[in-house]
């Protein structure tokens, strides 16, 4: 692309309306929509909630007493019926829930009827080991099909689901467990991940040292690696699941009973166990999932790529989609394995209809090349979308011309864990877009832009994210910490108002641009991670004495981790060390933590009263001109620390 287009693609007034092909056959097309919503958004999703089944209608639609708030209340049902049982009953029954792909090549191809038979067995195995309504399960594996499965035989008898992340370490499994004192852990011997196996169980079992809370633990076999079982503990899932009776009636839950928590990185080191409730979450997640993606049951085949660890793989691979009746794609590994072009055989192969992924896996399919995606026939897609971080415009054009053959509107949808499901996103075939932005907020949501006295920001104009109103999948609160609820979420703006910690800005045109976290939580390749985590998992190495982490900019995955470490008396600085601590926060946290680069420093930027000037290291490792170094004791610190970092090695 020459550097006349890609000026062009900065250019805020780009337009890019609907697809003409497109838009004929979309769902909703008239942006009347938002006004009906606006009109009386309460009327709003009380009708979008009546698409779901009910065994009791609510007698309130929103209860909101700042900042809690009540969706549905006295409303009955159930998330699994809704997710399948409605569906076989209308005569859906073969109709493929998932096309699962794992890595190695192997398939399974789940129906509708199958997939309701497996949780209802799965549902009966939990009662068989004790759980009951209320209690939480934790979930450690990877993209399996046992994963959904699991998730909704827990939703069918009110179990609380907490699914950690295959990927992190056996420290972050067993805080997690802990935190919400977990009576039952589901895992797996093992996952693929680009062509070998981690071995889940090892992990699992180093946490269930020191998890007194866990009486069981469900092993699924997919690697086939050597584990160790623990008699009376320990059971493999073959073992316990298929006898099982296949009818095991739902549970009739309270609309405002808990569904499942989600631990996400806040600014303090403990991670956060977001709660998330039924009736409103399943609201909005089906509305957001149909209207966004466009989705059409009978013949769309919708692949959301994400892990089901993270909440887009909760909201848009299980819930959503199966609360709408799609076929999806569920696939289990990387997108370079066993070559670059996994991600478009897959999309040929299944003829995949909507694809959703993060920018920096754009970014990376931009980098291996074009020649991957077009050794495949991409024909099938008709839109797509991402999530996760600020998408860059030439990534997005890149997307929408090189991936969508020109024809596919792209959706940049903005949301968080805290949100449970889309806030800010186009609707397809109404929306006019622009690269790089996500738009305005959907029907029945309102977002707005605050600066830091807490006065609204006209359009055009910057400054922090806030959503003014309560939304049905809003979470309802944080695990066992009140204080930290109100604390982080409600206390900066007054109340009900909910401080997103994004930094945003309105064009004159009244769209959004999201600009990533204002606050201590970086964003590496759409993960969040806090700063204070990796400083806490450096200094407990006993060669640290200090550390200060940031994230800096980067090109590929948005951003990069740069730490910045004074060592104890007495201990030798060098690379074999540096690269010591890297891997030991990858141990404590997981691989998505690494430093890309650790510097050691005699001494870190501190204000007088002793405050770690992150800014400032931010500064240095972005190469920026330095900000204001007023505040600082000893303002000669920072200056020996730039002339170190500019020497150091680091990538990026
Ligand atoms: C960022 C992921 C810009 C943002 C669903 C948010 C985005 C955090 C976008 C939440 C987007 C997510 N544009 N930034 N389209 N989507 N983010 O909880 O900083 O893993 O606060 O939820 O990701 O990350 P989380």
């Amino acid at each position: 692309m020459g550097s006349d287009a890609i000026e062009g693609l900065l250019d805020e007034s780009r337009t890019f309306p609907p697809p003409v092909e497109f838009k004929k056959g979309s769902l909703q097309t008239s942006a009347e929509i938002y006004d009906e919503a606006e009109a009386d958004f309460e009327g709003f999703w009380a009708r979008e909630a009546a698409e779901l089944d009910w065994y009791q209608e609510w007698d309130t639609i929103l209860d909101w007493q700042p900042p809690y708030a009540k969706w549905f209340v006295g409303g009955k049902l159930n998330v699994s019926h809704n997710c399948l049982d409605r569906h076989v009953e209308a005569g859906h029954g073969d109709q493929v829930a998932y096309h699962w792909e794992g890595e190695p090549g192997d398939t399974r191809t789940i129906t509708y009827a199958q997939l309701l038979d497996d949780v209802q067995r799965t549902a009966n195995a939990l009662k068989e080991l004790g759980v009951g309504r209320g209690d939480r399960v934790a979930v450690y594996l990877g993209m399996v099909p046992e994963l959904p499965t699991i998730m909704l035989a827990c939703a069918r008898i009110g179990a609380i689901h907490s699914v950690v992340f295959g990927g992190f370490s056996a420290a972050a499994l067993r805080d997690r467990i802990n935190d919400s004192e977990c009576k039952l852990l589901v895992t797996a011997d093992g996952a693929w991940r680009r062509g070998s196996v981690f071995s889940l169980k090892d992990n699992a079992d180093e946490a269930l040292a020191d998890t007194p809370s866990i009486e069981h633990v469900l092993v699924v076999k997919r690697t086939e690696n050597d584990v160790e079982m623990t008699d009376g503990r320990d059971l493999w899932w073959h073992d316990v699941v298929p006898g099982q009776d296949a009818d095991c009636p739902p549970e009739h839950m309270d609309s405002e009973d808990l569904l499942y928590l989600l631990y996400t990185s806040g600014t303090t080191g403990k991670p956060k166990g977001i709660m998330h409730t039924t009736g409103g979450y399943l609201t909005q997640v089906a509305f957001t999932h149909k209207y966004v993606f466009d989705l059409k049951p009978d013949s769309d085949v919708f692949w959301c790529a994400a892990d089901i660890g993270w909440v887009t793989g909760h909201s848009y691979i299980v819930y959503g989609p199966l609360a709408n009746r799609a076929t999806s794609v569920m696939y289990e590994g990387t997108p370079n394995h066993p070559a670059e072009d996994r991600f478009w055989a897959i999309v040929a192969k299944y003829g995949v209809t909507q694809l959703y992924t993060a920018p920096t896996a754009i970014r990376a399919f931009m980098k291996w090349g074009d020649e991957h995606p077009a050794k495949h026939d991409l024909s099938s897609l008709r839109l797509l979308g991402t999530v996760g971080e600020p998408i860059n415009p030439e990534a997005w054009m890149w997307y929408r011309e090189v991936i969508g053959g020109d024809r596919c509107p792209v959706v940049d949808t903005w949301w968080q864990t805290e949100t449970g499901g889309m806030m800010i996103a186009p609707l397809p075939g109404a929306t006019t877009t622009k690269p790089g932005s996500a738009t305005f907020p959907l029907p029945g949501i309102s977002a707005t832009i605050y600066d830091d006295r807490g006065n609204e920001v006209g359009v055009p104009g910057g400054g922090y994210l806030v959503l003014d109103r309560p939304w049905p999948s809003m979470l309802r609160g944080i695990w066992g910490d009140e204080q930290r609820f109100k604390d982080t979420y409600w206390s900066r703006y007054g109340e009900g108002i909910y401080f997103a910690g994004d930094g945003a800005k309105r064009d004159a045109d009244g769209y959004f641009w999201l600009l990533g976290r204002v606050d201590d939580v970086m964003n590496v390749s759409g993960h969040r991670i806090s700063t204070t985590e990796v400083e806490s998992a450096l200094v407990s190495h006993p060669a640290v004495a200090e550390a200060a982490v940031v994230g800096r900019a980067d090109a590929q995955t948005g951003q990069a981790i740069a730490a910045f470490v004074t060592t104890r008396g007495g201990v030798e600085e060098n690379e074999d060390l540096a690269k010591e601590l890297r891997d030991h926060v990858a141990k404590m946290i997981s691989p998505i933590a690494k430093p890309a680069s650790l510097l050691f420093t005699g001494d870190l930027p501190k204000t007088r009263s002793g405050k770690i000037m992150r800014r400032l290291l931010k500064d240095i490792a972005e190469d920026k001109q330095l900000g204001d170094t007023t505040t600082l004791a000893d303002a000669s610190v920072v200056d020996s620390i730039k002339n170190r970092y500019l020497d150091s090695p680091h990538d990026g």
